[in-house]
């Protein structure tokens, strides 16, 4: 029999919910305030508590927390007066597994207890999965690649083979297959680890703010160069620049580039003498070079300069075998950076993101995994807490799934909003997450109206 402890000053309320709750063949036990209650956890180890909020001395959310800081699964129900939002987000927070408004309707009472049990008895029946804390180095630990299929291990060899050649390296693939985590591998574990990587975003800027950006500039080349600036060739030494999404560079830009590589030197914009150029060029792109050499838009000649090697990043629908380790990877990193402790993973979830087109690849696959997790209510990430959005899949599915197609940018306001809320509106944090730069988190915010 499974026992609950009530934990209330009123001692009506205790009664009513014993008599309610013995009814349904649980074991009551009682306390009026917190430090008795949490006395009692010790002591007789129920399997579930019901606490209210207002009580003299400490109040549930305290105990909550005290419960919290002992490890236990335990889920703990939280009974309050009506409406207060503030403080049902800061329970569920703290990890309170539901929050119910008094007066308390005895089936919802029934019922959220019989959820909160079931889930721990199935929590009790999965293994862990997911370590608890594996020290590693910094740098190393955001370097980590997930994979074990075919395509993923051919990958590995040729990261072996490129990280002690100094040669250029052009990585292709759709958007969110993991490119700039491929070069940062290469960077970090051959002869290039302990010089400088430096990363460009092609599409960021504009094309005379790129070619300063890249090369840099002498005093009094613009008007408002006050002084010299090295740009991202310098910078990068004898390491690696990584210029992200290549295809975007203008004309212009290339038939540079193609001379620094050609002649292994450059100029500062407005310079007059030449600065040797020693780093490796690892660019990355998501479209298709070729089918923009095609249409005039790419020079080839360049194209093979950049390709000296190439990596090709597989979809993630083409490799559903590596989802279970991705999914592994993604909770133990999670759970460290938001303080959460989801290690298992319910029956069916992986099966589910087996099914999904994954057209936003690894990438689309964490922030699914970022946002179940948020929602998932005790150590087990479970399939309804998985949100998925079938944005490009067939049109019989379309119809099938016509309940979760919403706009893309309600799914966007969604998710900053639940970003947000979860670093405490910290801007920084957040903008890392979302994986997107801080002026454009705040235009984000602006445009969607989000409010703390
Ligand atoms: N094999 C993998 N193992 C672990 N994490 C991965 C893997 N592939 C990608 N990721 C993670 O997925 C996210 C997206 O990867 P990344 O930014 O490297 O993709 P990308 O190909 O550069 O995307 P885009 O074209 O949109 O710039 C990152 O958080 C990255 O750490
Ligand atoms: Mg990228």
């Amino acid at each position: 029999m499974e026992k609950i402890l009530i934990i209330d000053d009123d001692k009506l309320v205790r009664k009513v919910f014993k008599m309610t709750l013995m009814k349904e063949g649980y074991d009551i036990i009682e306390a009026e305030d917190g430090p008795t209650g949490l006395q009692l956890i010790r002591s007789e180890r129920p399997d579930l508590t019901l606490t209210d909020y207002q009580m003299p001395g400490m109040n549930g959310i305290e105990v909550l927390a005290e419960i919290r800081k002992s490890k236990t699964n335990m889920p703990v129900i939280i009974l309050t007066a009506f409406g207060d939002v503030v403080l049902t987000i800061k329970a569920i927070q703290l990890g309170a597994f539901d929050f119910l408004e008094k007066p308390v309707n005895p089936e919802l009472l029934k019922t959220t207890i019989k959820s909160a049990l079931d889930s721990v008895n199935r929590s009790n029946k999965l293994m862990g999965v997911v370590k608890k804390d594996i020290p590693v180095d910094n740098a190393l630990e955001h370097s980590i690649l997930v994979g074990k299929t075919a395509k993923m291990k051919e990958i590995f060899k040729s990261i072996g083979l490129i990280s002690m050649n100094k040669v250029n390296v052009l990585i292709q693939g759709e958007t969110g297959t993991g490119k700039e985590l491929i070069a940062r591998l290469i960077h970090y574990s051959g002869i290039t680890r302990s010089e400088p990587l430096v990363v460009v975003n092609c599409s960021a800027l504009t094309e005379t703010l790129l070619e300063s950006e890249l090369f840099g500039h002498v005093k009094g080349a613009f008007t408002d160069s006050i002084r010299d600036k090295k740009g991202k060739f310098e910078l990068a030494g004898e390491g690696t620049i990584f210029l992200d999404e290549i295809s975007e560079i203008s004309h212009n830009t290339q038939v540079k580039l193609l001379r620094v590589i050609q002649e292994l030197e450059f100029e500062k914009v407005g310079g007059e003498s030449p600065i040797p150029m020693k780093a490796r060029i690892i660019a990355a792109t998501n479209k298709s070079l070729e089918k923009l050499i095609e249409e005039g838009k790419f020079r080839e000649d360049l194209y093979y300069r950049l390709k000296v090697f190439t990596i090709d990043m597989p979809p993630l629908r083409e490799r559903k075998d590596d989802i279970n380790d991705l999914v592994i990877h993604f909770l133990y990193k999670l759970n460290k950076r938001f303080n959460r402790n989801v290690t298992k993973i319910g029956d069916g979830v992986i099966e589910m993101l087996q099914q999904h087109n994954w057209s936003g690849n690894v990438r689309e696959l964490e922030n699914t995994i970022l946002q179940a997790m948020i929602v998932a209510k005790n150590d087990v990430l479970e399939k309804e807490n998985i949100s998925l959005i079938n944005r490009f899949e067939g049109d019989q599915e379309k119809q099938e799934n016509k309940e979760l197609i919403v706009s893309l940018a309600e799914v966007e306001k969604a998710h900053i909003k639940r970003v947000l809320d979860l670093v405490n509106w910290n801007k920084l944090e957040a903008s890392q997450i979302l994986d997107i730069s801080r002026p454009t988190l705040n235009a984000k915010i602006e445009k969607y109206n989000l409010i703390q």
